[in-house]
């Protein structure tokens, strides 16, 4: 048996040696935590000037567009890998970050005297570490929470990984004489072929093991390197972490997809019966029920002080989301050849299908769309839902049917929202501007060993493929000029065949080329404005 030295160090030359991305996740965002506790019935610190510890943090994609948007927060960032910490110390340093503390180190290193933090995010980590790192994650969530704090902690849960171990345990069996990393997952990776196509039809368990490799050949290999080869990966029943929680001093308070505890978003027979069975069960009992319905395979609790279980409600408060912000993005595409008239076929700020019937949810995704990245208050929303003309009714009409519409998105995971104001609220120059550090990063990830992801202020992923002429004006978006200022930079660069238009052709020469110009810029600010990488 390995001292927890030794496994700290193997751990460390593990995720030094292979390439990992480190990238930033919306639901674990300090502000999203923030509004999802709300609902929760719980009180949180306001983001603009909170304190964030990232444990586990890689090379600090997850914590770099929180302090881009809050200069006056102060987040740290833990990460055992130095390379990683390296990697995110450069970044920090080129775009002159004053709030973001990246550090390799061990978290098992913290003690008290390490601060008092509002926010601390284990995002990946629990599942992946041995025992005594995860009783010291549960530690540092208690010793070191401000009073009106909120852990969050993501890990894997049964039952949804049972299947998930069978093809690990068998995918390690194929490579454990590997003599190299690369080896090791070429060997692991044929294991897959025989767990998909070489099923035996009478397999009892195929269905689930098919399931398993399926949603795994979807990823890269950094993931199935990281998720399935790992020494550590202990995936456990939602009941045993909420255990391990309340005995180190602290009380679960929910999801951070707070939707994904509803019984009600998994269909009418779930909810049905979820609630006959969990019917007078204590909160955590009827999350495990749940999570038995649906097969659950990956939480991302939140935790408070344990002195704070009485302000917790059973589940997320519906009523609650009228005292939040939204945000939303949807463009309307083409109803498919034969497909019901009245449908609408929009597609979100993620690339998601969204298609529906009801004019309330039309009228509020027009509304938000409008908006976008910056979020509206619930009244805002519902005049603007007036102005648009699509639902009729008084005020307490409108306001049910917004409130309505609000629940059927929220709970398909459709919009993005805050307490208080929102990354891109506030007030903004005329001239277009990227949000900040975006250039940097953009430029930065034309390296394919670089190892930190493009996000926005949302915390969502943002790649985006450009042309030789978007990129040739990407640059200049910077907030110091104008539209018509950038149109002129592309004609000109356009006519003097410094570039190709973005169908490929070259232009060199030609005269009257501003309507040219125009629909390109229109066009890429269309895509900045959706990937929300526009200040505002
Ligand atoms: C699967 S990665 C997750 C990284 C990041 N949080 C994410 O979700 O993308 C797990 C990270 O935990 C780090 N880690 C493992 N043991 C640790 C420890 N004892 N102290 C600090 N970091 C540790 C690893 O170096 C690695 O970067």
């Amino acid at each position: 048996m390995n001292s927890p030295d030794t496994t700290n160090q193997q751990i460390a030359e593990h995720y030094d040696r292979t390439q990992y991305t480190s990238n930033a996740f919306f639901y674990s965002s300090p502000g999203h935590l923030r509004a999802t506790a709300h609902l929760y019935g719980v009180e949180t610190a306001p983001v603009e000037r909170a304190r964030v510890l990232e444990l586990g943090c890689a090379a600090g994609g997850n914590l770099l567009p929180f302090v881009l948007a809050y200069p006056e927060a102060h987040a740290i960032g833990v990460d055992l890998s130095p390379l990683q910490i390296q990697q995110g110390q450069k970044i920090v340093q080129d775009l002159g970050i004053k709030n973001l503390d990246l550090r390799a180190m061990s978290l098992t290193d913290i003690d008290k005297g390490f601060g008092e933090f509002d926010y601390i995010i284990v995002h990946g980590v629990f599942s992946w570490v041995p025992p005594e790192v995860r009783q010291a994650i549960l530690r540092i969530c208690r010793e070191n929470l401000a009073p009106k704090g909120i852990a969050y902690i993501s890990y894997n849960t049964y039952p949804g990984w049972k299947a998930g171990d069978i093809v690990r345990d068998a995918m390690l069996l194929h490579s454990h004489s590997a003599s190299s990393d690369e080896d090791k997952l070429a060997s692991a990776k044929a294991m897959l072929t025989l767990l998909s196509e070489g099923l035996s039809a009478a397999n009892p368990l195929a269905p689930s093991l098919r399931g398993a490799v399926a949603q795994l050949q979807k990823h890269s290999d950094y993931y199935v390197a990281h998720e399935y080869l790992e020494t550590f990966n202990s995936p456990c029943y939602f009941l045993e972490f909420a255990d391990a929680a309340q005995q180190a001093g602290l009380a679960y308070l929910g999801d951070a997809e707070s939707h994904s505890e509803i019984s009600a978003t998994y269909g009418q027979n779930v909810q049905l019966n979820h609630s006959l069975i969990a019917m007078g069960q204590p909160k955590v009992l009827r999350q495990q029920y749940l999570d038995f319905a649906i097969g659950r395979n990956f939480r991302k609790s939140m935790a408070v002080h344990q002195e704070r279980e009485a302000e917790v409600a059973i589940g997320p408060d519906l009523e609650r989301l009228r005292d939040l912000r939204w945000a939303g993005f949807f463009t309307r595409g083409e109803t498919p050849e034969g497909g019901p008239a009245d449908r609408h076929f929009y597609t979100n700020h993620k690339g998601g299908p969204l298609n529906t019937t009801e004019t309330r949810i039309i009228a509020v995704a027009k509304a938000l769309s409008d908006a976008w990245p910056a979020t509206l208050p619930f009244g805002d929303l519902v005049s603007k839902v007036r102005a648009l003309g699509l639902v009729e009714g008084d005020e307490s009409v409108l306001e049910q049917e917004v409130q309505k519409a609000l629940e059927t998105l929220f709970k398909l995971n459709q919009l993005r929202f805050s307490l208080g104001d929102g990354p891109y609220d506030g007030s903004h120059g005329d001239a277009p501007a990227l949000i900040p550090g975006f250039m940097h990063l953009h430029e930065a990830s034309k390296d394919p060993a670089f190892g930190v992801g493009r996000f926005n202020l949302w915390h969502d992923g943002a790649k985006l493929q450009l042309k030789d002429a978007e990129a040739f004006i990407l640059p200049h978006i910077d907030g110091t000029n104008t539209l018509a200022q950038l149109r002129t930079r592309l004609r000109d660069a356009l006519q003097q065949g410094k570039v190709a238009a973005t169908d490929g052709k070259m232009l060199t020469g030609q005269r009257n080329l501003d309507a040219k110009a125009q629909e390109m810029l229109s066009k890429l600010l269309d895509l900045l404005k959706r990937t929300g990488v526009l200040a505002g």
